[in-house]
């Protein structure tokens, strides 16, 4: 069915806006109108009912919004329901941000898609622009001639009294397909057609739950485990544990520059000093001495422990005037590097901990001073 259309082309939305409200007036039927931009009170002047959309947006995030209520109880309740720290299975507030979530994915989507519906826009189609410049500066409003009493002089008459700077007539033929066109509809039908044997393929194929699902790229899922310990030709050492290269130092550990020896003993006791001690941490330090120094030393330091009633060679009393008069980082290097028959202790008391045990020595010194 083809109709004859008189296009008027305004140069401003004001314009457009009087000429609309005077063609409904006047009787005249208004095809449609084209703006650069949203003209503010040309829908009312056009004379059209408010947008049912509003109404497809409510109700598709209702139904999505009770769809994922329903899902997530019958998930969570019917078939799967799984123990979460001894909540209720049907925990209303964890389903509410998914239902949020999908309430807004069902609305946004049938929004849009009845849009498009409503417009009759798919892929591919294409309306010619009556007036191309609607898409830049000009404003155009259709009117259809549906009697013959109406004639174009009457419309072009009115366009004028609005200021039209160009009154033109079309014809439009109705839908043309063109042959682009005829491409992109089947095009569409083809995808349609492969949603529907995808959709059906899925429904139809029926799945084994007991066989494990086909893996990609496996070496992603399981990656190779190696025993620390066992040889490795990947590595130039030929094994899987590396030694670190030389001069690593362990991550938080403050290294020491010192030799185990006398000398280096003596200059520690001059260069390092003791970090401030708290009760706790000479709690801390008495324990440490109970469980590591005391099967030597006693547990009160005059050297009585009882490795040495077993014949270990005792060791001398740390309340003797030599242990005394030894400075804080002295002793500290002692713990560190160990003294003749004294083994080092570094490797299994930290050095934080080592002072505290320096601290507890000191306190022994003190309170079995006569
Ligand atoms: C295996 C037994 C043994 C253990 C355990 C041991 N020591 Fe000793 N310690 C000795 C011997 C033996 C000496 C004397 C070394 C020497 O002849 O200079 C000594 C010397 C010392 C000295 C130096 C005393 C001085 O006057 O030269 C201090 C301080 C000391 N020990 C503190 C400790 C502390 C603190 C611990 C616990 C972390 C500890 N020792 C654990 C055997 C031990």
């Amino acid at each position: 069915m083809s109709r004859s259309l008189v296009v008027g082309s305004f140069e401003n939305g004001e314009d457009i806006l009087s000429a609309a409200r005077a063609a409904r007036v006047a009787g005249l039927t208004i095809v449609d109108t084209y703006t650069p931009y949203a003209v503010h009170g040309l829908d009312t002047a056009m004379g059209l009912a408010p947008s049912r959309l509003s109404w497809v947006c409510l109700v598709a995030g209702l139904t999505g919004a009770i769809l994922k209520l329903w899902f997530e109880w019958w998930t969570a309740v019917v078939d799967w329901p799984v123990n979460v720290g001894g909540k209720p299975d049907n925990s209303l507030p964890a389903f509410v941000p998914i239902t949020f979530e999908v309430m807004v994915l069902f609305a946004g989507l049938a929004t849009v898609g009845a849009l498009f519906a409503v417009a009759r826009l798919w892929p591919g189609r294409r309306r010619p622009a009556l007036v191309p410049r609607t898409t830049d500066d000009r404003f155009a409003l259709v009117i259809e001639q549906t009697s013959a009493e109406e004639t174009t002089a009457r419309v072009r008459a009115l366009f004028e009294e609005h200021r039209a700077v160009a009154v033109t007539e079309h014809v439009d033929e109705g839908r043309t397909c063109g042959r682009g066109q005829t491409a992109m509809k089947a095009l569409n039908v083809v995808l349609a057609l492969a949603l529907l044997a995808a959709i059906g393929a899925n429904a139809a194929l029926d799945r084994d739950p007991a066989v494990p699902a086909r893996d990609y790229l496996p070496e992603m899922a399981y990656s190779l485990a190696a025993e620390s310990y066992a040889a490795d030709p990947a590595f130039g050492s030929g094994g899987v544990l590396q030694v670190p290269p030389d001069g690593t130092i362990a991550r938080g550990a403050s290294p020491l520059h010192y030799l185990a020896t006398p000398a280096d003993a003596l200059r520690a006791g001059l260069e390092l000093s003791a970090p401030p001690i708290d009760q706790q941490a000479l709690r801390r330090g008495a324990t440490l001495f109970q469980t590591f120094c005391a099967i030597c030393h006693g547990d009160t330091g005059v050297g009585n422990g009882p490795v040495v009633a077993r014949g270990f060679p005792p060791p001398v009393s740390l309340l003797a005037p030599h242990a005394r008069d030894m400075k804080d980082g002295q002793i500290f290097h002692v713990l560190t590097y160990g003294q003749l028959n004294m083994p080092p202790y570094a490797s299994q008391i930290d050095a934080v901990d080592r002072w505290r045990i320096v601290a507890y020595v000191r306190q022994l010194q003190g309170s079995q001073q006569p």
